[in-house]
């Protein structure tokens, strides 16, 4: 077999008959609409981002975080767009995977089956865990105690032994039962509901929608509930200083901002079910990333100016704030509204993993049993159940931070190269173009980028060394400190400029081209750590594909 043929590109009329429409194997029911859809982006969207990982992010940036989560929401706009082109164009399950496959190839379409494990699965586990949290405090609110042993997880517990610090990880570490020299720790409540979640996905879809859009309108209202009450006791003294530890302090929550925005793509996983996915699932993914944009940023102010940024460092920042604030009613209800609106996030992602395995085993690369389907619930069963255990086992020896930060590297990854392949799809004929409208399917809107992205990149450059003096030659100069963050920018900025060359030469569509270079940027702020398990999670993938994948690919047979 030779080396090229890990760059075959899936036909896109061969992927669409294969899964889109109905003929060789979708037997899934085709019952959501685009009001279903949005439903199920905002299920997905608003989360352990919104109840959990918000408070570090305002912690490190300050008021100033609200410049985060405008930069994220536009590097998922232009990304949503790039999805919503790719859904029109080829709407099969499967996603970025199947996105990456018609126009990169099949070595990059694998990474990024990879790759949105850890979106889909990994990304559950940081949820499961921030659930158990909120719904510990619920127990406890019903005077129910857990032993602090099973509400914790065996490295955090351990984290606060080592480090003697006193609280529930000490606490775990000192009562838990032993089996020979092994304590028993582990997150019970975490353990739970990835089974619960993943029994119900396992049931089928139907069921699990109206679970989920049930779900959605509460927490929707709850978190309108806590903008209103939260407003009444803004200080708009709190605002400052607005940026205290300055950009890199903004930058440092990175991976929890981008976190909570993860979930629109989530949508683009369901094109097998929905009634008219070419119309349909464009609209969903961008209504409800707009709903989300917005509600965070409102939630962001009101947040970071009801109490000074340096009490917002807890896990369970919307219950502190209104700790804090003596307005103990709030505290309940935010709790309620945390566990619901987690326990829909999980269930979308558990929905999409199956999925995604389910049509990289349709072309091969996994194996047959990732696509059967159920007889009676007609859904991906083993698919699901594996996607549970996936999910499931780490709960027993992760940490929350370490799963936020490998999570958001790998989704960002996916975007980058979504974005990049609506940059290389070729362009479609007149009458192909007419065929989408005539039928209103979603087409991006095509921008000359070449003078606007050039332009862009010189006035952002002026713009840096004008507001910010310094800037420049600090990046520039490799002197110990926060070595990667620099390498990661100067990298980005001769990446930059390659871009504005290309589109200079090319004329290339300006907004998957801003959705790839604003995907980038964000990638600048991860890590080094997040890159090196980053590194060794693709090349664990690329043996796994040179070992197997690439052999059983059906396009050998298809060819
Ligand atoms: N955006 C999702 C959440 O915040 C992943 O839970």
């Amino acid at each position: 077999m030779a080396l090229k043929d890990i760059f075959r590109r899936k036909p896109i009329a061969k992927t669409i008959q294969q899964g889109g429409d109905g003929e060789e194997f979708t037997v899934l029911h085709r019952v959501l609409t685009v009001r279903d859809l949005t439903f199920f982006g905002i299920a997905a969207i608003i989360g352990g981002g919104t109840f959990s990982a918000i408070g570090n992010a305002c912690f490190s940036g300050g008021p100033a975080v609200i410049l985060l989560y405008i930069i994220c929401a536009i590097a998922c706009g232009f990304t949503a767009m790039c999805y919503a082109e790719f859904a029109s164009r080829v709407p099969v399950s499967g996603s970025a995977y199947t996105y990456a496959y018609v126009s990169f190839g099949e070595l990059f379409a694998w990474i990024i089956g990879w790759a949105l494990i850890m979106e889909y699965s990994i990304g559950n586990i940081y949820i499961a865990f921030s659930w158990s949290g909120y719904f510990t405090n619920l127990l406890e609110s019903a005077h129910i105690h857990l032993p602090d042993w099973l509400t914790i997880n065996y490295r955090a517990a351990h984290q606060a032994f080592a480090e003697g610090k006193a609280g529930e990880g000490m606490l775990a570490w000192q009562n838990a039962p032993m089996i020979g020299s092994l304590r028993i720790i582990f997150d019970l409540p975490a353990v739970m509901i990835n089974l619960l979640i993943t029994y119900l996905v396992y049931r089928g879809t139907k069921e699990s929608k109206n679970f989920s859009n049930a779900m959605v309108v509460i927490k929707l209202l709850i978190i309108i509930l806590v903008i209103a009450v939260g407003f009444f006791y803004v200080d708009i003294e709190n605002w400052v200083p607005f940026m205290p530890k300055g950009f890199g302090g903004v930058m440092a929550g990175v991976s929890a901002v981008f976190f909570a925005y993860i979930g629109f793509d989530a949508v683009s996983t369901l094109a097998e079910e929905s009634k008219n996915p070419q119309r349909d699932l464009p609209k969903g993914m961008i209504y409800s990333l707009v709903i989300c944009t917005a509600l965070y940023i409102i939630l962001a102010l009101v947040l970071t100016g009801m109490v000074s940024y340096e009490l917002l460092g807890v896990s369970d920042p919307l219950a502190e704030i209104f700790a804090l604030k003596g307005v103990k009613w709030m505290l309940f209800i935010v709790s309620v509204a945390a566990v619901v609106a987690m326990t829909s996030v999980m269930l979308v992602f558990q929905l999409g993993q199956p999925r995604i395995w389910m049509t990289m085993s349709r072309d091969g690369l996994l194996p047959r049993r990732f696509s059967s389907i159920h007889p009676r619930f007609k859904t991906p069963g083993f698919a699901t159940i594996v996607t549970g255990v996936v999910v499931g086992l780490p709960i027993f020896f992760t940490d929350e931070n370490f799963v936020l930060d490998f999570t958001s590297i790998g989704t960002l990854f996916a975007f980058v190269l979504v974005c990049g392949g609506v940059l290389v799809l070729s362009p479609q004929s007149e009458e192909e173009l007419s065929e989408r409208q005539a039928r209103g399917k979603f087409r991006i809107p095509y921008i000359n980028s070449k003078y606007i992205f050039p332009g862009i990149v010189a006035i952002s450059a002026i713009a840096v060394y004008t507001l910010f003096p310094g800037y420049f030659s600090e990046t520039f100069t490799i002197s110990g400190g926060k070595v990667t963050n620099k390498v990661s920018m100067i990298i980005f900025f001769l990446f930059c400029i390659i871009m504005a060359i290309v589109a200079f030469r090319k004329n290339l569509s300006l907004i998957p081209l801003l959705g790839l270079v604003s995907c980038c940027y964000l990638l600048t702020g991860m890590a080094l750590s997040n890159w090196i398990w980053f590194g060794v999670w693709l090349l664990l993938g690329l043996v796994i594909y040179f070992g197997f994948s690439r052999r059983s690919s059906k396009l050998n047979t298809q060819a």
